[in-house]
Parts: C-alpha cells; structure tokens; sequence
C-alpha cells in the first residue's frame, strides 16, 4: 500500500506472522528512480525474504527496466500493479486502467517476464466496470505469459473502494487459471478470513486496511486458520510496546523531520476505538518532535483508562476496514 507498507511496516507485519510483505508501488518511469522517494522505496536492508517490489506503469520496456533496476537492488519477487484506481495513475493508463487493453497487458507482462529471473506476480481488479469483468480473461493471459501467482482485489475499477468485494468473481477467477490466486478485498478478521478462503477456493489472501493499526491481525489469522480458535488479541502493554518499536524504526528510516510525520496516521490507526482516542490524536498530531511524540504515545497507553478499554476487547481495527486517506487525494 503506497505511504503505508515502507520497510519498517512490512517487517513489523512479517515478524507478526505474514507470509510476504510488498513494497509499496514503484514507478516506471526512470526520471523518478533519483528521488528520495523511490530510493526509499527500493530500499531492503535487514528485510526478510522474499522481498516482493510492485512496480507501476504502462510502457512495457520502462517496466522491463523498472524490474531490472528492482531485482539490482534486492528485489526478489517483482509484482505489477494493474489494480490502482487512483486518478493520477489511472490518467497515465496505468495500474487499474491497463485492464481495458488487454494487447497492452500482454505486451508489459511478456516485457517484464523477459527481463528478470525473479518470478513475476500480478495484482488485478475483477474488471474495468461491472459491465466489463474481464478477470478472469487477465488471468489466463497472465498464466500464458509466465505470471507465477496472481492477487485479485475484489471490485471493479470503477467501484474503487464502494461496496463489498465480489468473492464470486475471484472463485471464477480462480477456477480460470491454474497458478496460484491470493483472495483480497474486506478481509478484517480471522472469521472472514476463513470464510473468503472457503469461498473462493484462493490459494492465499492479501490483507491492506486491516492491518493498519492492527498487524496482529495476520498471527490471529494464522492461529485461527491452523486451530479453529481465535488468539485473544494483544493486551494494551503489547500494542504500546509495538507502537513504540515501530515509531523508533520510523524515524531511523525516514529521519526525525519526516518520520514524526509519517508516524502520526499509524499512532492514529493504532488508537482508533480506544476512549479519548479523538483527543488524543487531535494532541500528537500537533507534535514535531520526536521526543515529545514518544512521550506522548508512552503517556496515552500508559493511561489506566486505555487499558481497561482495550482489555474489554472494545479497541482494535475489528469490523469495517479503516477509512481511505491516502487514494482520496
Ligand atoms: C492507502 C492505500 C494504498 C494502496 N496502495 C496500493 C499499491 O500501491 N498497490 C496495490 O496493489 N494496491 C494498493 N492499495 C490497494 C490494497 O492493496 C488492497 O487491494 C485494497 O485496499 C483492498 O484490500 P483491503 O480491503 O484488505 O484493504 C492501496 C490501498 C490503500 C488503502
């Protein structure tokens, strides 16, 4: 998820029981591969593998090189957006606009396949509109270019973020092809987890939202799955003993200035549902240093208010996936 799966996010998501974390999505274009912003994104120290980069774009020799650049620094496994309906991609013709060009499609797909020796995954929509759900004629094309496994979020282009997600489109989907479909899509609890898994036959599951403010979320999916009871969830010591981890590795990655500003929507996520959370986001929020905001994180999950809540179970991500913040804009 762009501006929420860094390196710090998608260890912290590892070290909690995910099977794979990708990057958040890269740009083709070569002019950009110089920024700050792309350096960071290519950036793998420490990190565990298979160490998954999504690239974005809709020229296929770009694309091949955007590969290349990513498996030279690191890159395991290289994934393609054709999911991403925000405008500014979408006006370029690419992530979730390429579905609407399936000659294109094939021609960035056989592009990137060529290019690297890493397996190339996919990440789709279930079609450009409801009245063109082409998934799962994507998905064969996929397979026939060498594509290794496939996610499908479960809503059309057009129906960006709206409704529920279709998981009859992905079960069709993946009765289509025969390389390995990951089901995703409104997945916020170890119970619908189960139940997406048994509906659409999908050979794994993606989680974004739910895991923003909550990464236990994918060891209680692996314990429910593997013994058919839910793990309690982290007692509030835990959460603000994770927070805290993930606000240090914060700053060491991104530097005071602009990991006090990355950390503040996380703190957000993590607090959302806990009494006085509103006014405590409303307080960090006006932070700019460092100290003060782990002063600030200690104080609020220290409180003995907070942890009466959170121990009732009342606290967490649970329910409807957290609001979009970042495809708004
Ligand atoms: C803030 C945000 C950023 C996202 N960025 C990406 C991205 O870079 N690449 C991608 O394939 N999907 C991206 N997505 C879509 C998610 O990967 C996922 O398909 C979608 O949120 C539905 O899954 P969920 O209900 O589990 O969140 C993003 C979603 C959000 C909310």
């Amino acid at each position: 998820m762009a501006g929420v799966t860094d390196r710090p996010f998608r260890r912290l998501c590892r070290e909690l029981g995910a099977g794979m974390a990708a990057s958040e999505m890269v740009s083709s274009n070569s002019l950009l591969w110089g920024s700050e912003k792309t350096r960071r994104r290519a950036d793998h120290t420490g990190e565990a593998a298979p160490r998954a980069v999504q690239i974005v774009g809709a020229d296929p020799s770009m694309m091949a090189q955007a590969a290349r650049y990513n498996t030279d620094h690191g890159a395991q496994i290289i994934d393609i957006n054709m999911g991403c309906p925000a405008k500014k991609i979408c006006r370029v013709y690419a992530g979730s606009a390429l579905m609407q060009n399936e000659k294109l499609v094939a021609e960035i797909l056989q592009a990137v396949v060529k290019s690297v020796d890493v397996p190339v995954t996919l990440k789709i929509r279930t079609g450009w509109d409801r009245a063109n759900r082409n998934g799962a004629a994507i998905a064969r094309l996929a397979e026939a270019c060498g594509i290794q496994a496939l996610a499908v979020h479960g809503r059309t282009r057009a129906d960006a973020f709206q409704g529920e997600a279709e998981y009859d489109t992905i079960a069709a989907i993946k009765a289509a092809v025969s390389i390995p479909v990951i089901a995703n899509g409104d997945i916020t609890s170890p119970e619908k987890a189960a139940e997406v898994l048994q509906r659409t036959g999908a050979d794994g599951l993606m989680i974004g939202r739910a895991a923003q403010g909550n990464p236990w979320i994918f060891r209680e999916i692996a314990h429910y799955l593997a013994a058919g009871a839910k793990r309690p969830p982290p007692p509030v010591a835990e959460v603000r003993d994770t927070l805290l981890a993930h606000l240090e590795n914060l700053y060491a990655f991104y530097g005071e200035f602009s990991g006090v500003r990355m950390a503040r929507k996380h703190i957000s996520w993590y607090s959302k549902g806990l009494r006085d959370g509103a006014a405590f986001r409303h307080r960090v929020n006006q932070v700019e240093s460092r100290a003060a905001q782990v002063e600030m994180v200690r104080e609020f999950f220290d409180a003995p208010d907070t942890t009466r809540h959170r121990a009732l179970g009342c606290g967490g991500t649970a329910g409807r996936p957290a609001p979009l913040t970042e495809l708004a804009a």
